[in-house]
């Protein structure tokens, strides 16, 4: 797939998203946040894809927020056309049925935080930094910042953070929970991909019910979410991966699972 602002790499069922804007360190503009609306509505379609990467270009950022150029220009109607792309797109990350992993290479700030809030996990440069700066431009996070950071760290917390735009680093941002890993910089990539291959060779059909039985789970009381794990797990059994995973296990051999 060709795009202007992102580069798509594929390889073993493994998809590296690359936001490559590095002269405006991987800002979001209109243009950007709609081309991965198109992709992530492609890979939804892909079932040859078990595992997504998202990174930034360059060695300085992920990305340094959404772009300041266009904000500057906006009014209060094309700011929410504006929050409303950003959002879906965003959305769409915890309803594909794959793992997306945020590989966070640098600067994390405004929407890029956002954007890694977004994916199912995080692992980050020992370089990385995290925040929410959109106080200081007279603004408020929109792309789901407000309600993500929160569901994260707790609301005290995420307040916190948002209304001293403080950046914190990548150890920090580990011991509030927001990101797994931290890592030098020269094994982040390394190591995300390593993650990947093990997810990988899971079967998708389980990897994409407990995905959804995470994400939509945390938004309701335990009693539905049980029930909904409940619904998933029997889900399972139309896959052969569930014939085929206990059978190795009772078997002493390495399960072989679908490709699909
Ligand atoms: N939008 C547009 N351009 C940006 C940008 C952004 N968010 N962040 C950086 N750039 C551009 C700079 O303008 C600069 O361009 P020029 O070389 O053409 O001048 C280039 O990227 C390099 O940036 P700096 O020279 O500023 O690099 P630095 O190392 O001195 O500082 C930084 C790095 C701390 C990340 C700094 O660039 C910065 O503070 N960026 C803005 C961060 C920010 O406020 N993000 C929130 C945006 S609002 C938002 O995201 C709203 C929302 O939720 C929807």
């Amino acid at each position: 797939m060709e795009f202007k602002n992102l580069i798509y790499e594929k390889e073993e069922g493994i998809v590296r998203i690359t936001l490559n804007r590095p002269k405006a360190l991987n800002a979001l503009n209109a243009e950007l946040i709609s081309e991965l609306n198109v992709l992530f509505d492609a890979l939804a379609a892909d079932d040859g894809v078990r595992v997504v990467l998202l990174t930034g270009a360059g060695d300085k950022a992920f990305v340094a927020g959404a772009d300041i150029s266009e904000l500057a220009h906006m009014d209060s109607f094309s700011a929410r056309i504006f929050a409303d792309a950003g959002q879906s797109m965003m959305a769409k990350i915890a309803l594909l049925p794959m793992p997306v992993i945020a590989v966070v290479n640098g600067f994390a700030l405004g929407g890029g935080c956002e954007l890694a809030l977004a994916c199912d996990f995080i692992y980050a440069s020992e370089k990385a930094m995290f925040g929410l700066p959109e106080e200081t431009l007279g603004l408020i996070p929109g792309f789901g910042g407000t309600q993500r950071l929160a569901r994260r760290v707790g609301a005290a917390m995420a307040m916190e953070l948002i209304f001293t735009a403080k950046r914190i680093k990548a150890e920090e941002a580990k011991a509030l929970g927001l990101v797994n890993r931290v890592l030098p910089p020269e094994q982040l990539m390394e190591e995300a991909q390593k993650t990947a291959a093990t997810i990988a060779a899971m079967g998708p059909a389980a990897i994409a019910l407990a995905k959804a039985a995470v994400h939509r789970g945390i938004e309701v009381d335990l009693i539905s979410g049980s029930y909904m794990e409940k619904e998933a797990f029997g889900l399972c059994f139309a896959s052969p991966d569930a014939k085929e995973g206990t059978s190795a296990f009772l078997e002493k051999r390495k399960a072989v699972f679908s490709k699909t």
